[in-house]
């Protein structure tokens, strides 16, 4: 289906024509003043040099062309040469009847569709999940699901940091601990035991324990660095053990994932490509491309034109062992073999900018991806607390991912029980489907690249740009629509009955609920959730606008109170599919 504004600009265009003007200048825009108009063309004012006229003239010619025009129930000329618009209730009501018809309420999919793999996620194995790992998630989660509906071929990988320092790391804890473990006796040959040596939660307690000391005592990080090396040339105890960390550590991120409705087509981490590296690392080599310096293998990513500092890809440290970059390398390699993307697409924190300009031009440069291959960095800024800082326990700590989940659906139970009475269970139940919103609107609604202040009294509230403010407004039309169908109205058979506007507050609604295949589609080529942020927050005020102005049950014009309804779920249709591309859902009740 066309885009409203398209089909305006049509109009215009053919009355620029017939008026003897460019039809290019018939280009119409949103309205500047919505006071005065509901859109505009500033087209004659473009004109004036071309045609040696007063813009006021051009538009009155072209006003002229439009008096009886069935899309514009006003094209007024006003000085200096602008054209007012306002639309006419038969057009408008059309297009939304004509949204009601089409499946996907007048998006429409592409025609080229793509083959995309998006990483995001990226948790670290025996590490817990911190707030950087909830941007690439939550935005990552709603950007394969726009890409979906427009109709693209998403693969989503977690690529799971398994293969690196912190492995070695944990490793060298455990034997620390317990050097008594059959694992790290080299001269065994026997079955490995099936149980791990260890809990979740002794896992997590390890890492950040190893971490610090690693840094405050040179022998024991080298024998960490000694673990990751074993693990990585494959000795059979540490690869054991490894097998271990992931699977515990594995089950832990599902949960923490399925919570948080996030789901992966594929839970490769960087060790699923360690058998391609030494073969890539050659080839690089054989290639010209990759030379030892200072001890390292690296290549050269410098470009003409930059103009800051750019450093050199690094393959393989001074040690042999392999590093973030070359197992980056090594899925692109994977991918390509295995999906064929025509685009890879990247969720991390901006801090990784530099890292992933150098492995793109890597990759371009020794030829593992297609010279039209897409490769996209979406780097997201910082959560910040209320002081502007990088977002902190109370105590000061690294606010660890599902503390801070919790603390939101606490505050959202909160405010459940002081609205109303209900059912612990209830109560429970919508507190985690609000809390996932008030989260996530919070973060999507942010253009992705900047900065935002994670303040929970904010995101939990029912009013203001918020997840809860948009639930509320589905809530409310639902219970409408419930109540309807109660007092025996048939929802089903009033579904198309969609009609011309019959006030003000009606047609502002229609004119927003217009605007959906526009904003999914520029969120979906932009790859900006927040696009369909801004959408439904306008929507839901208009529709509240509507509500307060409108007594929709009580109108005892059948045929009325028909179009209302009907209206009324073409709405609430909008509103969910929306939200389901966000990444969340609204309750029955709230
Ligand atoms: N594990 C990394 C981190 O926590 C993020 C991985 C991002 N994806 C990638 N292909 N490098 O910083």
């Amino acid at each position: 289906m066309k885009k409203i504004l398209d089909l305006i600009s049509e109009e215009m265009m053919q009355a620029f024509e017939q008026a003897g003007y460019d039809r290019a200048l018939g280009r119409v825009t949103l309205s500047n003043r919505p006071d005065l108009c509901e859109y505009q063309c500033n087209g004659a004012m473009a004109g004036a040099k071309q045609y040696k006229k007063a813009p006021i003239m051009i538009a009155n010619d072209v006003a002229a062309k439009l008096s009886d025009s069935e899309v514009f129930e006003k094209a007024e000329a006003v000085a200096p040469g602008f054209l007012n618009l306002v639309l006419t209730d038969t057009f408008v009501g059309d297009y939304i009847r004509g949204m009601r018809a089409e499946e996907k309420y007048g998006v429409e999919e592409t025609t080229k569709p793509q083959e995309i793999v998006i990483d995001y996620g990226g948790p670290n194995i025996a590490k817990p999940l911190h707030v950087g790992h909830l941007r690439s998630a939550i935005i990552g989660e709603s950007i394969k699901r726009i890409e979906r509906y427009i109709g693209h071929h998403v693969t989503g990988d977690v690529h799971l940091g398994d293969w690196g320092q912190p492995m070695g790391l944990v490793m060298n804890e455990l034997k620390v601990r317990s050097p008594q473990l059959v694992y790290f006796d080299e001269s065994y040959t026997g079955e490995y035991p099936a149980e791990p040596p260890f809990t979740v939660a002794e896992l997590e307690e390890i890492y950040p324990f190893a971490s610090k000391r690693s840094k405050e005592d040179e022998q024991y990080k080298a024998d960490a660095m000694a673990c990751t090396y074993k693990l990585q040339s494959g000795v059979r105890g540490y690869r054991a053990l490894w097998q271990h960390i992931i699977a515990v550590s594995v089950v832990d991120l599902r949960r923490i994932y399925d919570n948080m409705d996030v789901t992966f087509d594929l839970w490769n981490g960087e060790s699923s490509v360690r058998d391609l590296i030494p073969g890539m690392v050659e080839e690089m080599k054989a290639n010209g491309h990759a030379y030892i310096s200072d001890g390292a293998l690296v290549v050269d990513v410098k470009e003409e034109t930059d103009t800051k500092e750019m450093p050199p890809c690094m393959l393989l440290k001074s040690d042999g062992a392999s590093s973030y970059a070359t197992t980056d390398l090594a899925t692109i390699k994977m991918r390509m073999e295995q999906n064929k993307p025509d685009a890879l697409i990247y969720l991390t924190d901006k801090r990784q900018e530099l890292y992933f300009q150098q492995v793109f031009r890597c990759a371009r440069k020794t030829g593992l991806i297609k010279p039209e291959t897409k490769l996209v960095h979406i780097q997201f800024g910082t959560m910040n607390g209320k002081d502007g800082k990088p977002f902190k326990t109370r105590e000061g700590g690294v606010m660890r991912l599902e503390n801070l989940i919790q603390e939101i659906h606490d505050e959202m139970l909160c405010k459940i029980r002081e609205s109303r009475e209900t059912s612990d269970e209830e109560a429970a139940a919508t507190a985690q489907v609000v809390g996932l919103a008030a989260l996530k609107y919070g973060d999507l609604s942010n253009q992705a690249s900047k900065d935002y202040i994670f303040d929970i009294e904010r995101f939990t509230s029912s009013e203001g740009d918020t997840g809860p403010y948009i639930l509320y407004t589905i809530v409310r039309i639902k219970s409408i629509l419930a109540k309807y169908t109660e007092n025996g109205g048939d929802i089903q058979s009033v579904f198309s009955d969609i009609k011309a506007p019959v006030n003000d507050s009606e047609k502002q609604l229609m004119m927003e609920l217009a605007k959906y295949n526009a904003s999914v589609e520029a969120a979906c080529d932009e790859y900006a959730p927040h696009r369909i942020c801004a959408y439904i927050y306008d929507l839901a005020n208009a529709f509240n606008h509507f509500y307060h102005e409108t007594k929709i049950l009580a109108e005892e014009d059948a045929s009325k109170k028909a179009g209302w309804i009907a209206l009324l779920a073409l709405t609430r249709d909008v509103f969910e599919t929306a939200i389901d591309l966000l990444g969340f859902s609204a309750p029955e009740r709230m």
